[in-house]
This record gives structure tokens, C-alpha cells and sequence, in this order.
């Protein structure tokens, strides 16, 4: 029976150009939403951009307009972005809008009325240098629970919980990296702990059907008791806050932001109720890992807390993140693909998708590396896929003039049918579970079986028995002809290029079957449907996107020797407390036997500063700091030019911030050359200065 299904992908920041990684969630959402239309279930697909808040303004700030013309600008080139990689939103609107206005204002006045906010100050973090209130996202620093040194104010991207800015350890502007002021405020609260009691109930009813991920997030929030959430801000752009004493307030972006969900359908559908207040609906939300508890907990609570009927999530389908050859994505340093560059590749939006799909980051993340971008559209797309309909029409165009001819089954061809058709059902059962990167690659199998039938029948030598040689063309046709729909959900256009050259319709779920096309039916000359990348290609593309060799893995930094103390269980080692700049550190060091303390103290040493925090015989070790060794004689490798803090670059290598381990570190070879400190065989330098060494050539640096 047809289902009424409401699909939603994450709103998207509208500051920035959207990168592989956050197509992730959007591309998921349309495959599903394309399924579903397929198998004739009722679909509305949502999304939108998330608009209000400091990332717009300190984007306007940045290219000097004003917010409303970033989103009209951002907004264009999102629309752009997933235009072209046949997003099929039945509404595409905006956070901003009217009816999304509308929408926030009627919710808050129910959250009023029934008494879930709650009054209370706030302490809101400023940048004075900036002058301007932080939102939290743009207060940075580390975290209170896990350490993870870029935790955001809103919260730590490495251990999932939400933070508020003042509970970071040495938090600093995001933009200007000035530690920000903490200045009071009254906000308005919505009053979790008061409708935690409803929520939990929910929750405990429908998170069966949420991802893993979501569910362990989820849990881990309810274990700590949920706390009252601030929904106000002191910012301009944004909603205002319809309440007396709060007109100079907005509301916090995440308050109006999942009302735009909402807002937007309202925004292009008379029928919206339908979809937003009916309990025949089932509705579908895809989105980052980082925005779980905002889907499973908070903006529930403040549905939960009008008391209407509105409808709340029934399965939450949760990614984790893409990177880029083992980094992270940057705009601003240039690394990785972006929607507008991506769409300069000559490279076509199905292969994307498919290569999207096919690398889900679904129970961990996963990578985006050039080389397996080029293994998977050669080997699958252009050996599998591509090989298996260019064989088989090419023979119906020369053999049969492209006319099906005589299709006369025997009990191996039903054999085979049997099979194909299994492989089949299990791939809707796939798609059905949103499992889609299963999904695809049991498409792939019956492909691979198709091509493998193809070669073990050997059509080509079966003149003496035409009507083995046609019903084996025959059947073969129908797989391709299968394949184009269940291939549709990942590859639109490629499905519509297949389904042209066989002169057939647009196909539904309901078309597949492999006894459809019979004799009699023409098709079209064969066409190609996906090209090759080729080595000179690939090599382009790397170059012009930035690949794994721009990255140095190490975070070196200069900081300053603050105190020398004897470890208290180890004659080698010493425990230095160090001057980072913006924070201070302790790192445990193996120099007792080659310097004196007060010979270390106040020298400006170099160190790993995002080495995996370790436990060197009971004492905390908060990075590694750089020393040579020849034939034994050991010296610190230094920066005296250098303020603390300062990041020390190996040539001009982009540095990377990701945590790495030891034994990652230890392959890095950085050594002593005529007097110079080369890293990955480039000069180590500062802005203030080359690092240089006393030590002879050779001596390696540990
Ligand atoms: O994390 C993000 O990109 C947010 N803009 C997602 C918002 S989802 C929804 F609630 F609007
Ligand atoms: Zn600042």
C-alpha cells in the first residue's frame, strides 16, 4: 500500500559553498526520496538553507555586503549546487521566510503559553577585539570532557556533547583567536527538564528505527538529564523575539532553524498540514552526526511542549563525516571538492552520486581519495556497468539489426531469472531499510552476474543454435533493462540514458521483471554511458584540487619553557610546563641526561602539538617536543625567534590539525641537512625564521 512519506535533508548553513562531505546527507536523503517515488509511495522531499545566525553576519563582514545579500548570494549557489546533482526537493526554501517566520512565532507563543520558558541570565561570550557577541559555534577551544583541543562552544565535535561556550578550557574568538569576554544577558529558556518525562516516552516508542549513531547519541544525553536550552541571542540577524523585554534579541538559529522544515513546506504547499500534522505520515529526517540531538531531543521538545498534534520524527538516518585524503575539507586553504568546482570537472553528476553512495560514511567516517574516485567509476561504473550494456546492444545492433529476436527460455535461463530476480527483491528490502550503500553494491552483483552469463554463454559462438544465441541477447536485455530501475534511486540520468537507448518510458518499481521486453522490440545504436578517468586526467585533478601530498600531518608549534620539574617516577625524565601563547601545556620529555633545567628553562622549543595526549609513567604528556640526535649527542631543536604559539610549517606544506598517534609520527622523517631542520624534505620554518640545528647532517630529529 502506498505510504505518505515526509523526507527532510539538513538545512545547510548558506555561508559557504557546499563540500563533498556535507552532500552527504542531501544525496542520501534524494536517493531514498527517489526510491520511494519509484516503489509509488507518496513522497515530499524538504529542504532549504539554514540562514540566520553569526556565520552569516561574519560572512557579510568578511565580503563586505550585507547579510541578506550573502543568503541571496549563498542561496543562488546552493540551489546551483544541488540542482545539478538532480536533488529532486519537491520545495527547496529558506530558514528566512515568511512562513517560516510565521511558524517560529506560533510554536514559541504555544512554548509561552504552556509555560516551557524559563527567564534566566545568560552568559554570552563577546569578542572584544571583533566587538561583537559570539555565537557559540565561534567560540573555540578545548573540550572539558575529552580534551579534543577544537571543540566548538555549542559543542565538541569529537565526543558528541553539547557544550556552552564558558564551559571550553581556554576559549578563544574563532575569528580573531582574542580570548572573548563573558557579559551577562536575560534569555529566554526553553525548559527541557519539564517535558523530559514526554520526551523520554517518545523516544523510548520510535527510536528503534533510528540509526545506531543516533540512538548511543541520544541515550548518552538523556543519561546526563537534559539541562533548560537557551533560545535567544544578542544578534541582528535573525527572527526577533516577540516578547516584551526581548526586542533586541533574536531567536537562536536552532531554535528557528528545524521550524524551517516546517516554514518551508508552508512556504510552497497549501497542503502542508497534512504533511506536518497528520499521524498517517511517516516522517524521514537525514542529517550529520552533529546534528542528532538537536533532531532526537530538542527541537521534539519543543513540538512535544505546544501540545498539538505536530508530527515528530519517526526514523532519523544518520551519517558520520567525509574527509578529504585523510584530512579535512577547507575552503579557505583550498583542499578538497566543492559543489561549484565539482561541476567544472567534466566528470558527471551520476558518477558523484554513485561514488557518494557507494562510500556512505555510515557506521564511521570515511575518505575521499582521488585514486579510489578513479578505481570506482573505471572498474564499476565503466567495466561493470557501462561494459555490460555496450556488449549486449552492440550485439542486438549488429546481429539483429536492433531487434529483439526469438526469446524461448530453457530451465538454465529460468535458473538465472530465478537468481536475478532474488538479487532483486533483496535490493528493495535495501533501500526500504535506507541500507544504501548495500543497496548499490547488490545492483552491482546482479551486473557482475549479467556480465558474467554473458561470457560464459558465449553468444558470439553460438551461430549453429540462433535460438540459444537470441534468448540469451534477450534475456540479457531485460537485466539491463532491470538495472536501469534499480539503479535510478542512485543514478537518475544514467537510468534515464539506458532506458532511451532500449526506446522505453521513464520505468517504475513496479516495470522490473525479466520476461517484459519481447520479440519484436527495437532499440537505439548504442551510445557510451559513462567514460573512463584517465591517468593524465586524474593527475589534473589532483593538482588543481589539492591532494594528500599538499598535507604535512603535524601540528608543530613554538612554546616557551615555563618549569622544569623532575619526574616523580622516572630517572630519565623531566615534566616541562609550557607557554603555547593563547594556552599552557605539560609535556613529559626524556632530556634529564642531556641538559640541566634551568639550561631547558625559557627556551623556545617546538612541539607536536597534535600528537595524541599520552600517559608517560603516571604524568599527563600533552604533545612531543622536537630534539636531534647524532651518534647519541642530543639537542633541542629551537625557534628563539619565534613567539609562543606560532605554528612552524614545513615549507610550504598546509598543515593539518588532526590528532595523530605516536607510531604515525615516528614515519615522519625530519633531519638535519647542512645546518638546516627539513621536514618531508622542506625546510621547517616560522614567519619569524628557518629552524636550523647545530648538529651535523644526519642527525634525526625525534
Ligand atoms: O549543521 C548544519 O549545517 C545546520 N545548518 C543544520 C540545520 S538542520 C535543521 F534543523 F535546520
Ligand atoms: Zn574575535
Amino acid at each position: 500500500m502506498a505510504k505518505k512519506v515526509l523526507i527532510t535533508a539538513a538545512l545547510p548553513y548558506v555561508n559557504n559553498v557546499p563540500h563533498l562531505g556535507n552532500l552527504v546527507p542531501t544525496l542520501s536523503a534524494d536517493v531514498y526520496a527517489r526510491f520511494l517515488r519509484l516503489a509509488k509511495h507518496d513522497v515530499l522531499f524538504i529542504c532549504g538553507t539554514d540562514e540566520h545566525g553569526t556565520t552569516t553576519e561574519v560572512k557579510a563582514i568578511e565580503e563586505g555586503v550585507t547579510p541578506q545579500e550573502i543568503c541571496d548570494k549563498y542561496f543562488k549557489i546552493h540551489k546551483e549546487v544541488y540542482d545539478w546533482f538532480h536533488c529532486s526537493f519537491d520545495c527547496f526554501g529558506r530558514t528566512s521566510s515568511e512562513a517560516n517566520k510565521k511558524t517560529t512565532y506560533e510554536i514559541f507563543n504555544d512554548l509561552d503559553e504552556n509555560g516551557y520558558l524559563l527567564k534566566q541570565p545568560l552568559k554570552q561570550a563577546r569578542c572584544p577585539k571583533c566587538e561583537r557577541f559570539l555565537a557559540d559555534r565561534f567560540v573555540v577551544g578545548m573540550c572539558p570532557h575529552c580534551d579534543y583541543v577544537h571543540a566548538r562552544g555549542d559543542q565538541c565535535e569529537n565526543c558528541g556533547k553539547l557544550l556552552e561556550p564558558n564551559q571550553l578550557i581556554a576559549a578563544k574568538c574563532k575569528i580573531c583567536k582574542t580570548i572573548p569576554e563573558f557579559v551577562d544577558s536575560m534569555h529566554l529558556f526553553m525548559d527541557l527538564p519539564k517535558i523530559e518525562p514526554e520526551l523520554r516516552e517518545w523516544i523510548s516508542e520510535v527510536q528503534d528505527d533510528w540509526s545506531e549513531n543516533a540512538k548511543t547519541m541520544t541515550q548518552a544525553w538523556l543519561k546526563e538529564g537534559l539541562k533548560p536550552r537557551c533560545i535567544t541571542r544578542d544578534l541582528k540577524w535573525g527572527i526577533k523575539v516577540p516578547k516584551a523585554g526581548f526586542e533586541d534579541k533574536v531567536f537562536y538559529s536552532w531554535f528557528d532553524a528545524p521550524i524551517g522544515y516546517i516554514g518551508i513546506t508552508r512556504e510552497f504547499r497549501k497542503d502542508w498540514e497534512t504533511w506536518w500534522k497528520s499521524e498517517d505520515v511517516r516522517l524521514v529526517q537525514f542529517m550529520g552526526k552533529d546534528n542528532i540531538p538537536f533532531h532526537s531531543i530538542i527541537f521534539p521538545g519543543f513540538l512535544l511542549g505546544t501540545k498539538k498534534s505536530w508530527k515528530l520524527v519517526d526514523e532519523l538516518a544518520v551519517n558520520e563525516f567525509i574527509n578529504y585524503e585523510g584530512g579535512q575539507f577547507s575552503k579557505s586553504r583550498g583542499v578538497g571538492v566543492f559543489g561549484d568546482s565539482i561541476m567544472q570537472t567534466g566528470i558527471p553528476a551520476d558518477a558523484w552520486r554513485y561514488y557518494v553512495v557507494a562510500n556512505l560514511p555510515e557506521k564511521m567516517d570515511s575518505d575521499f581519495r582521488w585514486d579510489d574516485f578513479a578505481a570506482k567509476i573505471n572498474n564499476e561504473l565503466v567495466a561493470n556497468l557501462g561494459n555490460l550494456v555496450s556488449r549486449v546492444l552492440t550485439i542486438v545492433n549488429k546481429t539483429y539489426n536492433s531487434i529483439i529476436d526469438a526469446i524461448e527460455l530453457n530451465d538454465d535461463e529460468e535458473e538465472f531469472i530465478d537468481k536475478v530476480e532474488t538479487a532483486q527483491a533483496k535490493v528493495r528490502v535495501l533501500y526500504e531499510e535506507i541500507k544504501l550503500k548495500d543497496a548499490l553494491k547488490h545492483v552491482m552483483t546482479i551486473s557482475k552476474m549479467a556480465n558474467v552469463y554473458l561470457q560464459e554463454n558465449e553468444p558470439w559462438n553460438m551461430e549453429r543454435d540462433p535460438v540459444r544465441r537470441s534468448t540469451t541477447i534477450g534475456l540479457l536485455v531485460n537485466v539491463i533493462k532491470d538495472l536501469s530501475i534499480l539503479i535510478n534511486p542512485v543514478m537518475p540520468g544514467a537510468s534515464r540514458f539506458i532506458q532511451t537507448l532500449l526506446n522505453l518510458k521513464p520505468l517504475s518499481w513496479n516495470d522490473l521483471g525479466l520476461k517484459t521486453i519481447k520479440q519484436g522490440h527495437l532499440v537505439q545504436e548504442v551510445r557510451h554511458l559513462f567514460n573512463k578517468v584517465e591517468d593524465e586526467q586524474l593527475g589534473e585533478l589532483k593538482g588543481k584540487f589539492g591532494s594528500k601530498s599538499d598535507f604535512f600531518p603535524l601540528n608543530l608549534r613554538v612554546a616557551v619553557v615555563k618549569k622544569v620539574e623532575d619526574h616523580p617516577d622516572a630517572d630519565k625524565l623531566y615534566v616541562l610546563k609550557l607557554d603555547l601563547g593563547d594556552h599552557s601545556r605539560q609535556i613529559v620529555a626524556g632530556m634529564k641526561p642531556h641538559y640541566k633545567p634551568d639550561e631547558l628553562l625559557g627556551k623556545h622549543i617546538i612541539i607536536v602539538s597534535n600528537l595524541a595526549h599520552a600517559k608517560l609513567r603516571g604524568v599527563n604528556s600533552e604533545g612531543m617536543m622536537l630534539a636531534a640526535d647524532k651518534d647519541g649527542v642530543v639537542k633541542v631543536i629551537e625557534a628563539p625567534n619565534s613567539p609562543p604559539g606560532r605554528q612552524v610549517m614545513a615549507g610550504d606544506l598546509k598543515n593539518n590539525d588532526k590528532e595523530i598517534t605516536y607510531e604515525e609520527f615516528s614515519r615522519i622523517k625530519i633531519r638535519v641537512l647542512q645546518g638546516r631542520v627539513l621536514a618531508s624534505g622542506k625546510q621547517l620554518k616560522s614567519q619569524d625564521e628557518d629552524i636550523v640545528s647545530g648538529l651535523p647532517d644526519g642527525a634525526i630529529v625525534k
